[in-house]
């Protein structure tokens, strides 16, 4: 069984507005309604559990997509809090060794063809595995007056994508003990790894993009329309 978890219960502040990320409106729908269908479309997987802000005004009421369950709860303060809150949600029947795929409410634009990647590649080994994108451009350290210090080799860098895909005991593991250390992780795969472990990057599609800045959402509009 595989229940995607998308945290949704940001509010969105670095794109600025009123309207938080995942609800802006891309190719006649919501960024987050994008994500569950694509989610929801793929035949290995069996449901979602989304994050939501308490007295979220915006979601839409979705309970099934794709005849599929979707099951809400309340986020967290932390994405980490987010996504843990939805691995509690999770129905009686989901196994404790279910794979789960966290994926991020305002990356719309992910295909079928790299969940099923992900999805073998996370049943081949028992660490976990992530969507990434090897770094393209060149890299620059900079001082505080943003003048450079270094030129960091990109050999053998990526940029974490989402979904990341992790067994559910695992991930609830990492995310507790990450939890209970105050640390802040940015993804999931972070928490993974600090407990010694070594999921694997999958190269996923660059343009698998998570909207962060008006250039962000004017992209996928383009992509989504395109997809169409
Ligand atoms: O802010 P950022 O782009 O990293 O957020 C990634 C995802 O995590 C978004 O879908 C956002 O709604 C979600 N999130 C959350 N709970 C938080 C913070 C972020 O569910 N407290």
């Amino acid at each position: 069984m595989i229940w995607a978890l998308v945290p949704a219960a940001g509010s969105g502040r670095r794109f600025g507005g009123d309207v938080p990320k995942q609800y802006l409106h891309a190719a006649g729908k919501p960024l987050i309604g994008h994500a569950l269908e694509a989610l929801l479309a793929h035949p290995q997987m069996d449901g979602a559990v989304v994050a939501l802000a308490a007295d979220d005004p915006h979601w839409p009421g979705w309970t099934t997509l794709h005849g599929k369950p979707v099951v809400t709860c309340v986020g967290g303060l932390e994405r980490a809090d987010s996504v843990l809150a939805a691995l509690y949600a999770l129905p009686e029947n989901v196994a404790h060794d279910a794979l789960l795929l966290v994926h991020d409410a305002a990356r719309p634009n992910v295909r079928g063809c790299d969940l099923s990647t992900l999805i073998a590649a996370a049943n081949a080994q028992r660490d976990g595995a992530i969507l990434a994108a090897p770094v393209r451009d060149t890299l620059k350290a900079s001082d505080a007056d943003h003048r450079i210090e270094a030129t960091v080799p990109r050999a053998g860098l990526w940029r974490a994508l989402t979904p990341q895909a992790f067994r559910r005991d695992l991930l609830q593991r990492a995310l507790q003990a990450a939890q209970a250390a105050g640390v802040t992780v940015t993804d999931e795969a972070m928490a993974v790894e600090r407990l010694g472990l070594h999921p694997v990057l999958v190269e996923g599609r660059e343009d698998n993009l998570k909207v962060t800045t008006p250039a962000d959402l004017a992209l996928v509009e383009f992509l989504l329309a395109r997809a169409a």
